[in-house]
């Protein structure tokens, strides 16, 4: 994958002393037949081949930090707990840029090669299909900012006060080792330790801090799992509002200073609401706690709102308000949209747009008196909404293409009209419960609409969510 180098020194490519034998001994151990087959370089994405990997499943990433923010360096060490899902003699991680200084599998250091945004280890001892087992990766260095095959940036943002972490869809990566796809679930600790004084916020609930010697160290704890893409950090000078929805969700709310306009604080006074509106429409809030981090950052810098885990990130770069109503109810409708119910591939990304689209057009609906029907109407006559079918987005360019967002919310405007009122709305609560924490695909979707109605939805899905070529009319 074409992800552009930001950083003006090039990474180290290969760590010491394991060019020759890691990947000699891989390819020996590939062809041999007898030893264990390693693991693939990615989990099979069609639009992102390098993401993710083979062979394994995550199931706890422990992350223990520090950052610097007036040399921009991060270290500490990821403590990355997974299953093999085969006999593995070698698998891989994925992390771009950064200095690897140790790797160990099992307490046992481990050989390591890096080739691009792949890091091969190969543990001292070949690992048995279904063993649990603990890979330690000891990094630092200046995280990067990743540019996508869109041109949008994700990754490692600096900021003039800390730095915020975006990773949507391949940006954990810049400051995390692990298993980047979406189909790879995990819970998560972060301990994020910063100069005292500064805050660190990041998804889940915040377990403690300490000061010593100077620091704070706050640590996040996921219970929930969590997909890559999805984490998040942010630090620097916030204020911090904890409080509760009325229907008692908890809420910790970070906002810089700076971006707080009072258009801003307008909107995130309709947070508690939002998310006890959409608790209504979409079953029980799926987290232990919700919330927003407002950040601060040059103009046009991030350009987009992104839904993190628990709290979804604005990053509140000069491009009007930092926040506002619309985004702040399509940004948290995704706590259950893509947060809980995860795509299985990038491909599927439709299924978090589609959903998150279609719920701001409620909302305006149900608060402002815009009849669902004219967004609908608009979406349908915008001829960018019909570059491509909305569960078949052409390229990794695509995936947070307009027909994902407005074709994919007019996907489910068709089905309102098929299934009728009462068996949507068992739709709208049904799906998120059906797969909740864990990952769907668009094949899960029709499967999971059929069993709503005697009608044959085929026709339907064939036009609206797989068709080129734009229906006459709505
Ligand atoms: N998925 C984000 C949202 O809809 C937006 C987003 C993330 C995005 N990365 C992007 C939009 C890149 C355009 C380009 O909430
Ligand atoms: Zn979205």
């Amino acid at each position: 994958m074409p992800l552009r180098r930001t950083a003006q020194r090039a990474a180290p490519r290969l760590l010491p002393a394991c060019l020759a034998g890691a990947v000699l001994a891989g390819l020996l151990s590939c062809s041999g037949g007898s030893t264990p087959p390693a693991g693939a370089p990615g989990a099979g994405d069609r639009l992102f081949p390098a993401a993710g990997n083979g062979g394994y499943d995550v199931t706890h990433y422990g992350l223990d930090l520090s950052y610097d923010p007036v040399s921009g360096r991060l270290a500490g060490t990821a403590a990355i707990t997974a299953t093999a899902e085969a006999d593995l003699s070698r698998f891989n991680l994925d992390l771009a840029g950064l200095t690897v200084s140790r790797v160990g599998v099992d307490g046992r250091t481990a050989r390591v090669a890096r080739s691009g945004t792949e890091l091969t280890v190969r543990p001292a001892r070949a690992l048995r299909r279904g063993a649990r087992f603990e890979t330690t990766v000891a990094y630092a260095g200046v995280p990067r900012l990743l540019t996508d095959p869109d041109g949008s940036h994700e990754g490692w943002f600096r900021t003039d006060d800390g730095a915020l972490a975006l990773g949507e869809p391949v940006g954990s990566m810049a400051w995390f080792p692990g298993n980047d796809h979406p189909s790879d679930k995990a819970s998560f600790d972060l301990t994020m330790s910063v100069p005292a004084g500064l805050t660190a916020v990041s998804n889940g609930d915040l377990a403690g801090t300490r000061t010593a010697a100077g620091r704070t160290a706050f640590h996040w704890h996921s219970t929930a799992p969590m997909a890559t893409y999805l984490a998040t950090v942010g630090i620097g000078h916030y204020t911090v509002t904890r409080s509760r929805t009325p229907g008692g969700v908890p809420l910790y709310v970070a906002v810089d200073p700076r971006s707080d306009d009072a258009q801003t604080a307008a909107a995130l006074r309709r947070l508690p609401d939002i998310v006890d509106w959409e608790s209504g429409l979409f079953g029980r809030y799926p987290f232990g706690s919700a919330g927003a981090v407002v950040d601060h950052l040059p103009a046009g810098r991030v350009g987009y709102a992104l839904e993190t885990q628990n709290r979804p990130v604005f990053p509140g770069d000069g491009d009007g308000p930092a926040v506002d109503v619309p985004t702040l109810v399509h940004e948290l409708s995704h706590q259950w949209f893509g947060d809980s119910v995860t795509p299985s591939s990038w491909q599927d990304m439709w299924l978090n747009e589609g959903f998150a689209t279609y719920a701001t057009w409620m909302w305006q609906e149900q608060q402002d008196g815009v009849p669902l029907s004219r967004s609908a109407a608009t979406a349908f006559a915008d001829p960018a909404a019909w570059a491509f079918p909305p569960a078949r987005p052409p390229t990794a360019a695509d995936v947070s293409a307009q027909p994902v967002y407005d074709r994919g919310a007019l996907v489910l405007y068709e089905l309102h009209k098929a299934l009728g009122d009462t068996a949507f709305a068992k739709l709208l609560r049904g799906w998120p419960a059906a797969h909740s924490h864990a990952n769907a695909s668009t094949a899960d979707f029709t499967a999971y609409c059929a069993g709503l109605t005697s009608r044959d939805l085929a026709p339907l899905f064939a036009t609206w969510l797989y068709g080129t070529a734009k229906p006459a009319r709505l």
